[in-house]
């Protein structure tokens, strides 16, 4: 069984590709609900989340873990893997590297939670990979909330969003990396800014590529798939029918539960 965990709904978006990638893998999500948003939270905080989690997971059986969320992996997938040397550990980073390869103007954009803005990972990521691309760093504080809300077609929050964006579109990025997994769920409010100045760059199809190369023996079981959340199991089961997810639900072995982690 392949493991999925985020804060809450944000993972989904990485769930729904490796779902696509291993159509007969048997898939475990956790959503912590009950500590959303990550973002906001010490490492030290994260880090036992991501661990006790993953300690929950291997539990369950999961050989495979994927850390679907990059404040967690930025903060934790080190320590998750040095606690479990058994289990094979997916983490996601935004996609600075394809952005900077796509980027014609020389200057790109990665938007983040506060948390991963901060954090020594992602300056490694961006020194490693940036070159002579100019890379903005955009802490979006409670855009991760705003999809927990499931209310993404507030006029309110597009304007909000336009006005972040504005200073780096017109500074000239374009490219636009999606650093949080619950910001894809937001790609139908912030296409219409970007549109015509910069790409938006998810990369939740290459974690699912990475999945399958690692699944193995995983990657062929019953297709199942079971949602569990540390709080609000019926957001998580809404949010299949609110976010289009509608081949998540045709997998589902059962409504998503209530499990204390
Ligand atoms: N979805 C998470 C990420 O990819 C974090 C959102 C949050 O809990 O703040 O960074």
């Amino acid at each position: 069984m392949i493991g999925v965990f985020d804060s809450g709904l944000g993972g989904l978006s990485v769930l729904a590709a490796v779902s696509r990638a291993l159509p007969h893998s048997d898939l475990l999500y956790l959503a912590d609900t009950a500590h959303v948003p990550y973002g906001e939270k010490s490492d030290a905080y994260i880090r036992e989340r991501v661990l006790r989690i993953g300690q929950y997971l291997a539990g369950q059986g999961c050989q495979q873990i994927v850390v679907a969320c990059n404040t967690a992996t930025a903060a934790a997938v080190a320590a998750l893997r040095d606690a479990l040397p058994h289990i094979r550990v997916v983490g996601i980073e935004p996609g600075i590297k394809p952005a900077v390869a796509a980027s014609k103007s020389g200057r790109i954009a990665v938007l983040t939670t506060e948390s991963t803005a901060r954090s020594e990972r992602l300056s490694r990521l961006i020194h490693q990979h940036a070159g002579p691309v100019r890379v903005d760093v955009v802490p979006c504080p409670g855009w991760a909330t705003r999809v927990e809300t499931l209310k993404l077609d507030d006029p309110g929050f597009a304007g909000a969003a336009a006005r972040l964006l504005e200073p780096v579109l017109a500074a000239g990025a374009d490219q636009v990396v999606l650093g949080c997994t619950h910001y894809a769920f937001l790609a139908p409010v912030l296409e219409p800014i970007v549109e015509g100045r910069a790409r938006l760059v998810d990369v939740a199809d290459a974690v699912a590529r990475q999945c399958l190369r690692l699944a193995g023996d995983a990657a062929n079981r019953h297709g199942r798939l079971t949602l569990l959340a540390t709080a609000h199991p019926e957001r998580l089961q809404l949010a299949l029918a609110v976010l289009n997810l509608g081949q998540l639900a045709a997998r589902l072995t059962g409504p998503a539960s209530s499990v204390d982690v």
